[in-house]
């Protein structure tokens, strides 16, 4: 792992490590490979983007893709302006320039124009070509690029293909073990010990409850909220309340059988 500066070890996003991601992470940039970070929402994808772009020294520059980004909104376009018209780099490409770690987060959002500028970056060649000004620019060393998605959103018209993902060094993201997650919510709000490890068995319990039912269950997210309000003064279950459970669905059934867990779990 490249050595870090004081400098870039105080701006450094705290990241609890769930495994050996910080080390995949790192070994992935050292061999320019791009990764693929995969994982339900609110698991830690983007802070640890964060984080190891802080930790390599490395400029970070976020997209976050929709259903209306097009390869010209990664690349750049020409401007008009006072009847001249001049090229702007989009953020891929100030990413390329500079050797910056490029973060496409939900990335299967994107429009399907946006592999073709994918591809010839995120294989040996490392080379993003602009067509609009036939310039070929290789990736500065440092340059890496890293997506992200959530499989559970993903809808079947839109996965990945096979070429894009085999490009990648993938990364699977869950939720972290309860003594980490202990330790994440306890540093994320500031809350007592007692406070994450009573929010973290709710979320086990909760994650029980609804794999079934629900998209996506009780993330870290969601924990380090309610305990935030707890810290506002809030008390215990109503912060859990609020932050977690309502927040999770609004199908009456599944409401009410989330209250009876939170009742049983952080109850009188
Ligand atoms: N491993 C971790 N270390 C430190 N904080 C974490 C970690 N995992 C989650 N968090 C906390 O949870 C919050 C949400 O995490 P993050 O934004 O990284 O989720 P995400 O996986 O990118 O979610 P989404 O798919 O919705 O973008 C963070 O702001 C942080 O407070
Ligand atoms: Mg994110």
């Amino acid at each position: 792992m490249e050595m870090q500066s004081a400098r870039s070890l105080a701006a450094t996003p705290f990241y609890a490590e769930q495994a050996d991601e910080c080390a995949l992470f790192a070994q992935a940039h050292a061999a320019r490979l791009p990764l693929l970070i995969k994982g339900p929402t609110g698991c830690g994808k983007t802070r640890l983007v964060e984080h190891m772009a802080a930790r390599l020294g490395r400029p970070l520059i976020t997209v976050s893709c929709h259903d209306d980004l097009s390869a010209a909104d990664l690349v750049g376009r020409h401007l008009i302006s006072g009847g001249d018209t001049r090229w702007c780099d989009g953020p891929l490409t100030r990413a390329v320039r500079e050797g910056a770690i490029c973060y496409l987060d939900e990335v299967v959002e994107a429009r399907k124009d946006t592999t073709v500028v994918l591809h010839p970056l995120a294989d040996d060649r490392r080379m993003l070509p602009l067509e609009r000004t036939g310039e070929l620019i290789p990736a500065a060393p440092g340059f890496m690029l890293v997506i992200s998605y959530n499989p559970g959103y993903q809808n079947l018209l839109k996965g990945l293909k096979p070429s894009t993902r085999q490009r990648f060094v993938a990364l699977g993201l869950a939720y972290p073990a309860p003594e980490v997650e202990r330790g994440i919510v306890a540093a994320e709000s500031g809350c007592t010990a007692e406070t994450a490890a009573r929010l973290v068995h709710l979320a086990e319990a909760l994650r029980r409850l609804t794999e079934q039912d629900l998209e996506e269950s009780a993330s870290t997210r969601l924990l380090v909220m309610a305990a935030r309000l707890a810290v506002a003064g809030m008390p215990l279950q109503r912060a859990a309340e609020a932050a977690i459970v309502d927040a999770l669905t609004d199908d009456p059934e599944t409401v009410a059988a989330l209250h009876e867990v939170l009742a049983a779990v952080l109850g009188p």
